[in-house]
């Protein structure tokens, strides 16, 4: 039902480095996901949760900076992060998603603190509502799920 007047809440998805390979990439660690169905499920969620979510990919540091300042300008009232390695390595993205005061939802597939020791520390994990790590490409639907649920959103279930 479109209500005159009434504009559905309007989250940034960023996907971070090399995560434009999955399906590809590591799939021990990552599985056989492709980055384009994670989109399409994270829209097909959005729909069931009545929000519209713009999914941007980028391996440029700059440009997820650049995606991240606009957010306020086109009216996205959060952000569900996968920053890929710069979790681990940008204080800049750090402090740019600080910077525009955003709730922010921090998602990775794989689960971190099994992992690597130089895995174990986020940048952004302080500045996050929380973070979602570990489940595959389900951490994304939880996270979008987290984000809509801070953002006041109950899930369609919840409200029957
Ligand atoms: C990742 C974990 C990071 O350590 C890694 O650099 C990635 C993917 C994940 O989703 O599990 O690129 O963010």
């Amino acid at each position: 039902m479109v209500v005159s007047g009434w504009l559905p809440l309007n989250i940034l998805v960023l996907h971070g480095p090399n995560l434009n390979l999955l399906g590809l990439r590591e799939p021990g660690i990552y599985g056989f996901t492709t980055l384009a169905e994670i989109d399409a499920m994270l829209a097909a969620e959005a729909g069931s949760l009545d929000l519209a979510v713009v999914c941007h990919q980028s391996n440029h540091e700059g440009e997820l900076l650049d995606l991240i300042h606009a957010a306020p300008k086109n009216n996205q009232q959060g952000i569900l992060i996968n920053a890929g390695a710069y979790t681990h390595t940008s204080l800049a993205l750090r402090d740019g998603l600080a910077g525009v005061g955003l709730p922010v939802v921090e998602v990775h597939l794989s689960n971190l603190y099994k992992r690597e020791t130089f895995r174990h520390h986020s940048y952004i994990a302080p500045i996050a509502i929380g973070q979602i790590s570990g489940f595959g490409a389900e951490s994304y639907r939880l996270g979008l799920q987290a984000l809509a649920h801070h953002l006041g959103l109950a899930s369609p279930s919840s409200s029957a």
